[in-house]
């Protein structure tokens, strides 16, 4: 069984990620699509409301899983017993990044995490968590940007916070 994770802070899960999930279902037996539980940062939506949001957007393809986790990547994937991570890759400013996450996952793992890039497809790839949220914030038009539920529960989130990221 061809197993791997697509992990990120999906706060909240766009167009875009769901394009790379939709892909990379396709590839493998089993996708774990993994929220990272991340203290440093403040989002939006809590790690529960972001797996529950994930669940509702990708129930839809039967051997997506949905889940969290906290600490190293390649500690969780070692774990599930997972030797692939997929990451979406937008455009050459994501690269050096993404290189340098991959570069270090697969030397701290020694090899037994690699990592595969897709390139977003390109009516996504100006898509990103930050500016929709900021988009939101201001009472913007995010339906092009992420399934109706969400934009609504991104709305009840902007007014209980009176439009303050
Ligand atoms: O959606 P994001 O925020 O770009 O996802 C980044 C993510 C979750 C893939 C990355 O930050 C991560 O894997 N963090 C877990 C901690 C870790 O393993 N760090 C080592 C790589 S430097």
């Amino acid at each position: 069984m061809k197993r791997a994770v697509y992990p990120g802070s999906f706060d909240p899960v766009t167009y875009g990620h769901l394009d790379v999930i939709k892909r990379a279902s396709e590839m493998f037996d089993v996708l774990v699509v993994s929220v990272l539980n991340n203290k440093m940062k403040s989002p939006l939506f809590s790690v529960e409301e972001r797996v529950k949001i994930l669940k509702e957007a990708t129930k839809d393809i039967p051997n997506v899983e949905v889940d969290s986790f906290t600490g190293l990547l390649i500690n969780y994937a070692a774990q599930k017993q997972i030797h692939v991570a997929v990451r979406g890759l937008r455009a050459i400013t994501d690269f050096e990044y993404e290189l340098q996450i991959a570069q270090t996952n697969r030397k701290l793992s020694q090899g037994a995490l690699d990592t595969v890039f897709l390139t977003t497809s390109l009516e996504y790839a100006y898509l990103s968590s930050s500016s929709v949220k900021e988009i939101a914030s201001f009472g913007g038009d995010i339906s092009e940007c992420v399934p109706d539920f969400v934009a609504a529960l991104m709305k009840e989130k902007f007014r209980n916070r009176s439009g303050v990221l």
